[in-house]
């Protein structure tokens, strides 16, 4: 939802004609997204566009159906000029920026803007003013818990511009990978990342894709915890000397970097200069969360060090830490982020907090005069609704903060937190509701409608995926392989309505660590289950009006429920036998049967309420039963329309 938007009178209908011009000062990746543009709109409307590929020096076509002007190139840098003016009226659009990454914003949302009838393709006469409310809009991504090849990185950057993010955060190192090439300390990747690592060359490939779609990297190197990678190639930077492998549980783990040695230091400054060298972007990210602390505890020379320093705890100890990797960042022009617990009096303040453990920490920070930005409320990994997501504000009038403090409130992330995908299952996790996510942090606070969200995010869905983005189509071929081939819509009808465990109970429900297979029954299935969540509200809907007259809509209610929960409930026999027939989904039977009698008994709820009779009280609680046996979790994939069912029932009574 753009800034602001008003409506004009007409259309411009696009024909094979379709012509756009690109003047001004702009940057050369200008012309390669007006080229995208323009195969994209050939793409989606199938009309054959004559324009010849569009690129600097072309000559300017005769008739122009695109004006694009750009007042300056920009610097893709925090707090650059990505605002537009976009201006449809039946023969011209005008596409005018102060930036060129402005232009880039406002081509996504032509794009976003184009109609069908049964006349053709059209855009809709409108004059859209539009610029972001936040300067800092991330997602960060986690190939060092299970790697992820460049083409994923690649396909998840034409996701984020098409969204108007603006900030990829690479974790790139991890206690289970090391994930980045180091030319200094080649044992860094050559161990720690086990062969799995992007090379330096990989590096700049994707800086300079993210670039052209004025998207800033970010790498993240975690220190001094979350490091056991560092310490197979470099066991001398520990805290405890002993040999070190790569991890292979999930989890908060005890290996730490010595905060006490030179050798530490003079480590960190060779490396992190190196890759200050790499990235250009003036922000690098520290990590520094998680450090529990054990292995300083139990070590001598850390106690005699803390002692001798007038060192009270751990967290001061990590702030001596940090204040040597400031001065190593500031050395190479680089701005230092890092988790909540980095915060501390004795760090300077030219810092970002990223803010993970609580809102209250987000407002700590900004308080403390840190600029900031959030990531509590946006892990994807957590499998929660988009709506959770979409309504997680930033600045909630209750932080309290006084408009000084505000500003230091640079925006937020999502975070892709990698323990629980792989390459194939990752897009899934992070769209479609990241989409929402990337809303929250462009478009103004009082955007908060979550119908209209959820509408707009199903048509989103579908566009991402002209980008070869996986979400739609690796959920037919998981549950296809699941099946071999035989009884995938049987299966699909239950994987619809089922969804991953939420929050970090997978990993108390199976033994999960990295070798793990990842390509079960649960990781074929997806966050907010659309159909689910469609039932539940339909449910809602129908119950609302249940005292009303018998109208049509009413009716019409009741059928779709009627034929929904039939559909189900009719589906089971045959799952059962594709569940039979393939050992590896033996672990969701339950679930099918679980499902079976969930439908039966909304089908028996949805004749009492239609005849609007009482059902017996034996039949309520043995019915409500039957909803708690449902919530229990199989294979770590749970029911989710569990809810609407047990609404449906409690409506009997
Ligand atoms: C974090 O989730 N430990 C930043």
């Amino acid at each position: 939802v753009p800034h602001s938007a008003e409506p004009g009178t007409g259309k411009f209908q696009i024909n094979t004609g379709f012509s756009i011009s690109v003047a001004g000062k702009v940057s050369e990746f200008v012309y390669d997204r007006a080229d995208d543009f323009l195969r994209r709109l050939n793409g989606r409307t199938g009309i054959f566009i004559g324009q010849e590929r569009i690129r600097k020096g072309m000559s300017q076509p005769a008739t122009v159906s695109l004006k694009i002007f750009s007042k300056e190139a920009g610097e893709l840098a925090l707090g650059m000029n990505e605002s537009y003016e976009l201006r449809i009226t039946p023969d011209l659009i005008s596409l005018n920026a102060v930036s060129s990454y402005g232009i880039i914003r406002g081509l996504e949302t032509l794009l976003q803007l184009l109609e069908a009838d049964p006349e053709g393709y059209f855009f809709n006469a409108v004059t859209v003013k539009d610029k972001p409310r936040f300067p800092w809009r991330g997602l960060l991504i986690d190939p060092a818990r299970h790697w992820l090849p460049v083409d994923v990185i690649l396909r998840n950057i034409d996701g984020m511009a098409a969204l108007k993010m603006n900030v990829l955060h690479l974790h790139l190192t991890e206690d289970q990978g090391f994930r980045i090439e180091s030319k200094a300390y080649p044992k860094l990747h050559e161990l720690g990342g086990e062969g799995d690592y992007y090379s330096q060359e990989q590096i700049k490939e994707i800086i300079r894709y993210a670039a052209d779609r004025c998207i800033r990297v970010v790498p993240e190197f975690d220190i001094p915890g979350h490091a056991t990678s560092w310490l197979v190639g470099y066991p001398e930077l520990a805290t405890v000397q002993q040999e070190y492998s790569i991890e292979r549980e999930w989890g908060i783990m005890n290996p730490v970097l010595d905060p006490t040695k030179e050798r530490t230091y003079e480590f960190l400054d060779t490396f992190l200069t190196e890759m200050a060298g790499l990235f250009p972007d003036a922000y690098m990210h520290i990590g520094g969360d998680e450090n529990n602390g054990k292995h300083w505890n139990q070590s001598a020379h850390i106690t005699k060090f803390k002692e001798e320093n007038n060192i009270k705890d751990n967290h001061e100890l990590q702030a001596l830490f940090n204040k040597r990797l400031h001065k190593i960042l500031s050395k190479n022009g680089k701005m230092m982020v890092g988790w909540d617990e980095i915060q501390h009096p004795d760090i300077p303040k030219n810092i970002v907090i990223q803010s993970w453990r609580g809102q209250k920490g987000l407002a700590a920070a900004a308080k403390a005069g840190y600029p900031v930005m959030l990531s509590n409320g946006y892990y994807i990994d957590l499998i929660q609704p988009a709506s959770f997501h979409y309504l997680n504000d930033p600045l909630p009038d209750e932080l309290g903060l006084t408009s000084e403090e505000k500003k230091l409130v640079l925006g937020g992330e999502a975070t892709m937190w990698g323990e629980q995908v792989t390459a194939e299952t990752i897009d899934s996790r992070i769209w479609p509701r990241t989409a929402a996510i990337a809303e929250r942090l462009w478009s103004p606070a009082d955007v908060r409608d979550i119908a209209s969200m959820y509408e707009r995010m199903g048509k989103i869905s579908i566009q991402l995926e002209e980008h070869g983005l996986t979400h739609e189509k690796n959920y037919d071929m998981m549950l296809r392989r699941l099946c071999a081939g035989k009884g995938v819509d049987e299966l699909r009808i239950l994987a619809d309505v089922a969804e991953p465990v939420k929050r970090y109970r997978r990993n108390a429900l199976s033994d999960v660590n990295a070798l793990m297979p990842y390509t079960r029954f649960v990781d074929a299935t997806r966050p907010d289950a659309q159909k689910a969540r469609e039932f539940n509200y339909m449910v809602n809907h129908w119950l609302k009006d249940r005292d009303g007259s018998q109208n049509d809509s009413k009716k019409n209610n009741y059928k779709a429920l009627f034929q929904q929960l039939n559909h189900w409930y009719s589906n089971n026999n045959q799952l059962f036998n594709v569940i039979d027939q393939n050992p590896i989904i033996h672990e969701i039977r339950p679930l099918a049967e679980n499902m079976r009698k969930m439908t039966f008994i909304g089908l028996q709820a949805l004749e009492y309420i239609k005849n609007q009779s009482k059902a017996p009280e034996a039949w309520i609680s043995f019915a409500l039963g039957i909803c708690d046996e449902a919530r229990k979790p199989y294979g770590e994939t749970e029911l989710m329309i569990v809810e609407g069912i047990a609404e449906l029932i409690n409506a009997c009574k």
